[in-house]
């Protein structure tokens, strides 16, 4: 897979995080781009550690990609340098010059405006308020950061260089497709476009270059703040059916409803999307958990694929079985150009 790009499909939290480090593991990448910011937590579970990352890409876990930091990335220096510290990643993370940066003040705003706390739900981080200072010329960048200063790099010259020269190159996007700012349920958004084509905007890498779009659904659909989700389930549902979530950044339970077929038919327009990962499958059919092949699949689960490919006239190339990196089916090999 020379360059992919990871996207989620549904309202974010569909377990991008396993699903590239996976990547990283078993295809040795050569770098790995995060784009976005800390509002997304990206959860890693290797070696029975868990690792809830906000900034540093979840590739880490293997431990020769270079670890890069977009252009379009809004960077809270702190948790970053945290983060390093954790994934003890020093010497192989880079931060473009020209990603902004989120100050204490965007903080306080994002929790303290009423309509973002209140209405939208946002995480507070800071996030949103950080964009606009962006938009209105004002925010500081990476390179104004002396803290920063030897992370420092120039990420679209080193992305578009690594694939020119034939290297393995994932860019790692956040959130997911229905919390985009253009494409998704406006106003209850993040405070950018997440779809795959901004992702590359952000990374500084035009579209012919890429490879693979990989979006990722899980077998249920969660959300977390405020905003339209189809065929909500009730509390009481949600912990019979065993689907309740904590979010990774804010704690909060965050909100489920069924696979929504709709969107993910919609979510495959968007991304133009080339393969499909489902996670979660043991949520819906409890055997299948640690399972590795498909053929072990029950008949019901393998059905349950096959309907989705059929709908989505698109491959099913990953399903998720367990938390773990390696619980995964990988079906590439057999159904994708560059398997
Ligand atoms: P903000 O991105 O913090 O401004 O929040 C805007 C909306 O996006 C809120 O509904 C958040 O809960 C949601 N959101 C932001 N980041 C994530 C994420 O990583 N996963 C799921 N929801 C998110
Ligand atoms: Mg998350």
């Amino acid at each position: 897979m020379p360059l992919t790009v990871v996207v989620g499909g549904f309202f974010g939290d569909e377990g991008k995080g396993k699903i590239v480090s996976y990547l990283a593991l078993k295809d040795k990448i050569d770098i790995a781009v995060r784009t976005g910011s800390v509002n997304a937590g990206h959860t890693v579970v290797w070696n029975n550690v868990t690792y809830r990352l906000r900034l540093i890409p979840s590739a880490f876990v293997y431990e020769n990609a270079r670890l890069l930091i977009a252009a379009g990335a809004n960077v809270n220096p702190k948790i970053l340098l945290e983060e390093i510290e954790m994934t003890k990643t020093h010497g192989r993370v880079g931060i473009d010059h020209q990603a902004s940066i989120i100050e204490e003040h965007h903080i306080e705003e994002d929790r303290s405006d009423q309509y973002l706390s209140k209405n939208i739900g946002t995480t507070g981080q800071g996030v949103g308020p950080a964009i606009a200072d962006r938009v209105r010329r004002k925010a500081k960048l990476a390179k104004d950061i002396p803290e920063l200063g030897k992370y420092l790099t120039d990420v679209a010259l080193e992305v578009n260089e690594a694939v020119d020269n034939g290297k393995k190159v994932i860019l790692e996007g956040t959130q997911a497709t229905f919390l985009s700012l253009y494409h998704g349920t406006y106003p209850y958004v993040t405070g950018r476009d997440t779809t795959a084509s901004a992702i590359c905007s952000e990374v500084g890498v035009g579209p012919k270059k890429v490879d693979e779009v990989l979006v990722v659904f899980k077998a249920y659909v969660t959300r977390v703040g405020g905003g339209p989700l189809p065929n909500e389930l009730t509390l009481e549902e949600i912990e019979k059916r065993g689907w309740i979530e904590k979010g990774t950044v804010t704690g909060r339970i965050r909100r489920v409803a069924p696979f929504n077929i709709e969107y993910a038919k919609r979510a495959i327009m968007l991304n133009s999307a080339t393969q499909i990962a489902i996670t979660k499958i043991d949520a819906l059919f409890p055997e299948c958990r640690g399972m590795k092949q498909f053929e072990e699949l029950p008949q019901e689960a393998k059905k349950y694929v096959e309907w989705i490919e059929e709908e989505l006239k698109t491959p099913v190339t990953l399903i998720g079985t367990g938390a773990e990196i390696e619980d995964i089916i990988d079906l590439r090999k057999d159904k994708c150009k560059h398997g």
